[in-house]
């Protein structure tokens, strides 16, 4: 049977380098920083941001925050702007998250639910610091909890909210002691015409104001944008039809599993759903647009990161700020 309890270890040299290479090699790893624990996957690695999904049971695919260790390290993922300038300054390494264009394209498209932008922190827990020194990529890290539940404080809760090891959760969890701030950090959109607060956090709003002055909430700047952020994901220009069998003339053909026509794209040839959760919003762009008029679905099983999947797929059918 497998490991039902991911171990809790130091966060000493041996343990962190451990920690940094199975990022690298596309393993989950939880760790301490001074917000909430989170759960980390290489942000390089649609495959593995897959298997941070699957680990928390999501539901949805909600665009996550790519952990980078100094403000270069930023400037490398996202183009920066004056006001990010500032921010970074400020509030960097901190509990601040920066919502920009994307920059670096090895940054998988799963991580930011196929949008344009990249949410980017710089943690400054030493134990966080410590990982993303050692690991040398991206961190994509939600919190490290099964969704719907509240966020882990301490390296304990994080033990019984995922599975162990052996069952789709982390090999370990670096344990940094309880988190200094204790929320999850503040997130303000940059990539807009002007600042928006999609989350309140561990930075004050009040203070991010005192330096860029004022933001705004969700939708008052953003009629273009969808309302709500956990609504927020890549919406194809094209009509998509699901459940299709074959494709009709001028459609693109998204398909799943085995026996899919050669010339179609297929999700997961095997009918992998991790593998179709990682190539999902990357197939869904190459599809959207000349020579095809519609992308026509293959049904996906409503079971595991299917159900993320199919959540996308009905949403990309109906926009959600249609
Ligand atoms: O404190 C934290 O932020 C923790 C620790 C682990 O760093 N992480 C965390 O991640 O709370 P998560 O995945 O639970 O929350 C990510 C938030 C969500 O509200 C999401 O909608 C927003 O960031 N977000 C991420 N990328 C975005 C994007 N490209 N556009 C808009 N919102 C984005
Ligand atoms: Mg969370």
């Amino acid at each position: 049977m497998a490991d039902h309890r991911t171990p809790i270890v130091p966060p000493d040299a041996d343990n962190i380098s451990a920690a940094a290479r199975r990022l690298r090699e596309g393993g989950l790893v939880a760790f301490a920083t001074e917000t909430v624990y989170g759960l980390g996957a290489d942000a390089t690695n649609d495959k593995a941001v897959a298997a941070v999904f699957q680990a928390k049971d999501r539901p949805r695919f909600n665009p996550l925050i790519v952990h980078v260790k100094d403000s270069n390290a930023a400037r490398a993922a996202v183009r920066f702007n004056p006001a990010a300038e500032t921010l970074a300054e400020a509030f960097w390494p901190g509990a601040l998250t920066i919502v920009l264009p994307r920059l670096d394209d090895r940054i998988g498209l799963l991580v930011s639910a196929g949008l344009d932008t990249v949410a980017v922190r710089v943690p400054n827990h030493p134990v966080a610091q410590a990982l993303l020194a050692g690991a040398g990529v991206p961190v994509a890290a939600p919190s490290a909890n099964k969704a719907g539940c509240i966020s882990p404080t301490a390296a304990g809760h994080v033990v019984f909210s995922l599975p162990g090891p052996g069952d789709g959760g982390p090999d370990m969890i670096l344990d940094g002691g309880p988190c200094p701030v204790g929320v999850e950090s503040t997130v303000i959109d940059l990539s807009g015409s002007s600042p928006v607060l999609l989350r309140p956090g561990g930075v004050a709003a009040e203070d991010i104001e005192a330096v860029i002055g004022p933001l705004a909430a969700p939708g008052e700047n953003e009629a273009a944008k969808s309302p709500g952020m956990q609504e927020r994901h890549y919406a194809p220009d094209l009509p998509l039809r699901l459940d299709a069998e074959e494709p009709h003339p001028g459609e693109g053909f998204l398909a799943f599993g085995p026996g899919a026509p050669e010339e179609a794209m297929n999700l997961s040839p095997t009918g992998d759903l991790e593998e179709a959760a990682a190539n999902l919003f990357a197939m869904m762009r190459a599809l959207d647009g000349p020579p095809f008029e519609a992308i026509a679905v293959m049904a996906v099983p409503d079971r595991g990161l299917g159900r993320a999947i199919n959540d996308r797929l009905r949403r990309a059918v109906v926009p959600a700020d249609g």
